[in-house]
C-alpha cells in the first residue's frame, strides 16, 4: 500500500544528520521567512512587488495558464489583473503568446518550476523581466529541496517561494525567499509571516488525522468500509470554491511544521525521492502508452512527484486504485478562465493526460516496483 502523503507517524527526527532544512535554507538563500502557505507568501511577494514596482496604476501579473484555480487568488487580493500565459509540451512559457500579454503596466511576471525540476526557460524570463522593469517571481510550490547547478530553487529570481507541506508530514508551511538587497530593505512583515510560536488546535487535529490515516491504511478493509459508508450516504466534501481555499490559507506556519522543518534530513528526504522516481520509471520502461513527463532525473532535482503522461487516464487511475496507490491524480484544477478555452490547448491536455504519482519518503522502493508487476497487464491493455 502506498499512502497519498508522507506520515507523522511514519517520521521521526534523525539521530545525527549533517544539516536540517532551516540551515539549509540559511546557507543556501540571503534573506528567508517562513509563512503558512506558498499562497500566503505569494500574496505578500506581490505587495512587495507592487510598492517597489514603477507599474502601479491598474498593474496586471502574468503567471502560466498550467496552474491551480487558487494561486489566482492572491493576485486579486492585491487588487492586480491576472494574465495568464500559454505554455509549450515542454512545461515553458510560450514566448511568444507571453510577449502579447506583458505591457508598461506589469508588476510582476511568475513562473514555476513544476513537480520540482528547474523551469527551462528561466533565463528568458529573467530577461523579459528586465526589460519590462518588472519582478520575476519564481513559483518553486514543488521544488522545496531541489538544485540547478548548484543554486537552490526559489532563489534564483528576485522573489521565490517553496511550499513545504507538500514535501513534509506537515499540516501546512512554506518559506519565502528574497533574493534583492533592495527588496529586503523595503519588506514589511504582514500578519501572515513567521511561524506561531506554540502548538494550536489545528496542530493537534492534525496529528489526529495522520494516528486515523495510518490506522485506516493497514486495515484495508476497514478503509474501505468507511469509505463506501462516507460515500453512499453522501458524506463526502464538496471541493470549496478558491476564493475559500485561498482564505483557509492565509495563515502562518504552524508550531508543528516549524519543528519538523527544524528536525526533517533534506539529503535522506531528497535520495529516497530520487529512488522512488527512478522506480516509477522502471515501471513504464518499454510501455508506448504511458511515459515519463521528464526525459531525465537531472541531479540535484528532488521531485514532488513522477508525473507521467497517458493515453487513458481514468483507467490508469482505477488500476492504481486497485492495487493500493493513493493520491494518484491528475493535476492541477484549472481556473474557469482556463478550463476548456481554445487559447490554452497545451494546460488543458496536459491537466487530463497527466497523472502524478507519489514518490515520498515513506514509500519503500520495491513496494512500487511490485506494483509495476502488477499493474503490467493493464499497462499492455491502455490504448
Ligand atoms: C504551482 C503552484 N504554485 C503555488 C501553489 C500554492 O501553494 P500552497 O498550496 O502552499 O498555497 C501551488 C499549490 O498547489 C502550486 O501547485
Amino acid at each position: 500500500m502506498i499512502g497519498t502523503r508522507p506520515s507523522l507517524v511514519h517520521w521521526s527526527a534523525p539521530a545525527s544528520k549533517p544539516t536540517d532544512i532551516e540551515a539549509l535554507f540559511t546557507e543556501h538563500s540571503d534573506w528567508h521567512t517562513y509563512y503558512g502557505s506558498g499562497k500566503a507568501a505569494l500574496r505578500d511577494a506581490l505587495r512587495l512587488a507592487l510598492e517597489s514596482s514603477a507599474n502601479t496604476a491598474g498593474g496586471n501579473v502574468l503567471l502560466p495558464s498550467y496552474l491551480p484555480d487558487a494561486v489566482l487568488e492572491p493576485v486579486r487580493d492585491c487588487g492586480l489583473e491576472v494574465r495568464q500565459y500559454a505554455i509549450t509540451e515542454a512545461l515553458e512559457p510560450d514566448l511568444t503568446d507571453l510577449e502579447t500579454r506583458v505591457d508598461s503596466q506589469t508588476v510582476a511576471l511568475v513562473s514555476v518550476n513544476y513537480f520540482g525540476f528547474p523551469q527551462g526557460a528561466f533565463e528568458d524570463l529573467e530577461c523579459l523581466a528586465e526589460r519590462y522593469n518588472c519582478v520575476h517571481i519564481e513559483d518553486n510550490a514543488h521544488g522545496g529541496l531541489s538544485f540547478v547547478d548548484g543554486q537552490l530553487l526559489g532563489t534564483r529570481g528576485a522573489i521565490g517561494f517553496s511550499s513545504l507541506w507538500k514535501l513534509l508530514p506537515i499540516p501546512d508551511g512554506a518559506v519565502l525567499f528574497l533574493n534583492e538587497p533592495r527588496l529586503v530593505d523595503a519588506y514589511r512583515p504582514s500578519s501572515l509571516a513567521g511561524t506561531n510560536g506554540h502548538l494550536q488546535t489545528a496542530d493537534v487535529q492534525f496529528v489526529c488525522r495522520s494516528l486515523l490515516a495510518d490506522v485506516l491504511e493497514s486495515n484495508q478493509t476497514l478503509k474501505h468500509s468507511i469509505h463506501s459508508l462516507v460515500t453512499e450516504n453522501g458524506l463526502t466534501a464538496a471541493t470549496s470554491p478558491p476564493e475559500q481555499r485561498y482564505e483557509a490559507a492565509k495563515t502562518r506556519m504552524s508550531w508543528l511544521s516549524a519543528y519538523v522543518v527544524g528536525e526533517a534530513d533534506p539529503v535522506t528526504i531528497t535520495d529516497k525521492r530520487r529512488e522512488n522516481y527512478r522506480a516509477w520509471v522502471s515501471v513504464f520502461e518499454n510501455c508506448p502508452t504511458t511515459t515519463p513527463l521528464f526525459d531525465s532525473l537531472p541531479r540535484g532535482v528532488c521531485p514532488q512527484v513522477c508525473p507521467v503522461r497517458t493515453t487513458d487516464p481514468d483507467r490508469l487511475q482505477r488500476a492504481l486504485e486497485r492495487y493500493g496507490v493513493g493520491g494518484s491524480h491528475t493535476w492541477p484544477r484549472l481556473p474557469d478562465t482556463v478550463d476548456g478555452n481554445t487559447a490554452y490547448e497545451t494546460a488543458n491536455r496536459l491537466s487530463r493526460d497527466v497523472i502524478a504519482l507519489p514518490v515520498h519518503q515513506h514509500i519503500a522502493a520495491e513496494t512500487i516496483v511490485d506494483i509495476g508487476l502488477d499493474l503490467a497487464p493493464t499497462l499492455e491493455r491502455l490504448g
